[in-house]
C-alpha cells in the first residue's frame, strides 16, 4: 500500500473502471473483475468485500466470503478524521499532525476539531467551552448509585455502568438522527464524563464528592473535583495541567482501534450515544488496550528492580504467556509518535516534582527491548501507555485509575466516529459473517435424569 502526503482536502470516493483486481477462481477457471476503490487521499486501495460473493463454483452457493479474524486487513469504514501511518510513525487528527496539536491546542479544541473537521473560530470555540462547561453537573441520583459500589469497586466498572445508566436519565438521545439531539448529548458526554471519573476517585478513597467548579478550565475544574478537600477555592499544579491536556490530546482518537469499533458497531444499532460509549468503556478496560498503562505499572512493581530484568526479557522470550506490556501495537511498527511526546512530557513532570522510584526501572526496560533481537525482528516499540502510567502515578493517581483517564480522553474521539458512522450512508448495522465449524445437524435426546436440580441445603449456606 502507498502513502502519499497530500495537503488536499479528502477526496470522494472514486470508482476508476481501469483499476480493477481481476481473479482467476481456479476451481471453475472463471475469472472474475472486482473494482479497485480508492477510498481517501493517502493511497489506501481495497476491493469491496461484497464483490467476492460473486465467486461461486454452483449458482445457488452463498458465494466467497474474506475470512479475517481480528480485522487485520479489513477496512470497517471510510472515515476523515484520523491518519496513522504505521510503518513511518504518523497520527494525524483531520490533517494536524499530533505532535502540533500537543504542542500548541487545548483537548477541547481538538475535541471539536474531531467532531467539525475543522479547527474553531474564536466564536464557535467561546459557545462549545461555556456549553461543556453548563453541562458538568450529574443528576444527584448518579451520587446514590455511585455509592452503592464497593470501596475496592474497579473505576472502570463503575466509569462504564454510569455512563451507561446515563441513557436513562436523558431518553431523548435515542433521536440520534436530530442533529440538536446529537449536538448536547455530545456536549453532556464530554462534560460528565471528568465529572463521574472524579466521583469515582473519590467513591475509592472514601472522600466526599466535590462538584465541578464552573470558573475553572476542562483540566483545572477535573483535578479539582479530584484533590480538593477544605480549601475554598482549587489553584491545581500548572505542570500537571499541561500534562494533563497533552495526555489527553494524545488520547483523544486513534482511527478504528478496539474501543472505537465497538462504539461504531453498538451504535451501528442506533442506539443511544451514551449506551454506545459505554460500550467503548467497556473495551478500553481490557489489558491489550487501554487496559495496558495499568498494566505496565503492575509489570514494573513485579520486576521491582533493575537486577531482575534480564530475567524477565527472558521469560518474554520463552513465550510463557508474559508479554512486555507498554510495548507493540497493532498499527505502528516503526515507532507510536505519542509514545515520544509522552517520554518528553515524563521529563517536565519528573522534573518537576522529582524522578518516579520505577523510572529507573522503566528506561532499562526500554533500553534492552529496543536492542534485543526479539523486539527488534518483531517490530515492538513503547507505545504510548509505556510512560503514561510513570506520570500519573507521579501526578497521584492510583493504577486502578489510568484507564479511567484514557476513557475520559477518547470520548472525544469516539463521539467524533459515533457521528461520522451514523451520518455515512454506506453504513449499516455491523454484522459479520463466520465460517461455521460445529457440528452438522443431529437429532435432540435426552441425557438428563431431572430437568430442575434442586439446590443442596449445604451449598447454599457455604454461599
Ligand atoms: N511482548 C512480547 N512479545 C510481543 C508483544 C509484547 N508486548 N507484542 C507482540 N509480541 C509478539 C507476539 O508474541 C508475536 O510473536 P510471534 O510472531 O513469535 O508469535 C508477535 O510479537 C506479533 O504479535 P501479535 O500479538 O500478533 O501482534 P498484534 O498486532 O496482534 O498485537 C498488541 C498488538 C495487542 C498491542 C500486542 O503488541 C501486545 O499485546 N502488547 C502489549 C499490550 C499493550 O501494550 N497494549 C497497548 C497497545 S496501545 C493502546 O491500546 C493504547
Amino acid at each position: 500500500m502507498s502513502k502519499t502526503t497530500s495537503e488536499a482536502a479528502p477526496a470522494a470516493a472514486t470508482t476508476q473502471d481501469s483499476q480493477a483486481l481481476e481473479v482467476r477462481d481456479a476451481r471453475t477457471g472463471r475469472t472474475y473483475r472486482m473494482p479497485i476503490i480508492e477510498a481517501g487521499v493517502e493511497g489506501d486501495q481495497a476491493i469491496r468485500g461484497m464483490d467476492l460473493r460473486q465467486v461461486k463454483v454452483n449458482a445457488g452457493d452463498f458465494g466467497l466470503m474474506s475470512y479475517d479474524p481480528a480485522f487485520m486487513n479489513t477496512a470497517s469504514c471510510k472515515s476523515a478524521i484520523t491518519f496513522i501511518d504505521g510503518d513511518k510513525g504518523i497520527l494525524r487528527y483531520r490533517g494536524y499532525p499530533i505532535e502540533q496539536l500537543a504542542e500548541g491546542a487545548t483537548f477541547l479544541e481538538v475535541a471539536w476539531l474531531l467532531r467539525n473537521g475543522e479547527l474553531p473560530a474564536q466564536a464557535e470555540y467561546d459557545k462549545w467551552v461555556h456549553d461543556i462547561t453548563f453541562h458538568t453537573y450529574v443528576h444527584e441520583n448518579i451520587k446514590r448509585f455511585l455509592e452503592g459500589f464497593r470501596y475496592d469497586a474497579h473505576p472502570m466498572s463503575m466509569l462504564c455502568s454510569s455512563v451507561a445508566a446515563l441513557s436513562s436519565f436523558y431518553p431523548e438521545a435515542k433521536n440520534i438522527f436530530d442533529p440538536e439531539q446529537r449536538y448536547v448529548s455530545i456536549i453532556r458526554l464530554l462534560a460528565k464524563l471528568p465529572t463521574i471519573a472524579a466521583f469515582c476517585y473519590r467513591h475509592i478513597k472514601g472522600l466526599p464528592f466535590i462538584y465541578p467548579d464552573n470558573d475553572l478550565s476542562y483540566g483545572e475544574n477535573f483535578l479539582s473535583m479530584i484533590a480538593r478537600m477544605s480549601e475554598p477555592k482549587y489553584e491545581a499544579n500548572p505542570v500537571f495541567v499541561k500534562a494533563l491536556e497533552v495526555l489527553f490530546i494524545l488520547h483523544a482518537d486513534h482511527e478504528q482501534n478496539c474501543s472505537t469499533n465497538a462504539v461504531r458497531a453498538v451504535g451501528s444499532s442506533h442506539v443511544d450515544p451514551f449506551s454506545a460509549v459505554a460500550a467503548g468503556i467497556a473495551a478500553l478496560y481490557g489489558p491489550l488496550h487501554g487496559g495496558a498503562n495499568e498494566a505496565v505499572l503492575r509489570m514494573i512493581e513485579e520486576i521491582g528492580h533493575p537486577k531482575n530484568i534480564p530475567g524477565f526479557i527472558e521469560g518474554v522470550k520463552g513465550g510463557k504467556g508474559q508479554r512486555l506490556m507498554g510495548f507493540g501495537h497493532r498499527v505502528y511498527k516503526s515507532y507510536d509518535p505519542r509514545a515520544r511526546i509522552v517520554k518528553q512530557l515524563a521529563d517536565q513532570v519528573f522534573a518537576e516534582i522529582g524522578m518516579d522510584k520505577d523510572l529507573e526501572i522503566a528506561m532499562e526496560l526500554e533500553r534492552i527491548a529496543l536492542s534485543d533481537d526479539y523486539f527488534i525482528s518483531r517490530k515492538l516499540y513503547p507505545n504510548v501507555d509505556f510512560y503514561t502510567g510513570l506520570i500519573y502515578r507521579s501526578m497521584a493517581f492510583p493504577t486502578d485509575f489510568f484507564t479511567v483517564l484514557f476513557a475520559v480522553a477518547r470520548t472525544a474521539g469516539w463521539l467524533a466516529q459515533w457521528e461520522e458512522m451514523l451520518l455515512d450512508k454506506e453504513q449499516k448495522i455491523a454484522r459479520p459473517r463466520q465460517i461455521y465449524t460445529g457440528y452438522g445437524e443431529r437429532p435432540y435426546t435426552n441425557t438428563l435424569t431431572t430437568k430442575n436440580p434442586r439446590t443442596k441445603k449445604k451449598d447454599s449456606l457455604r454461599r
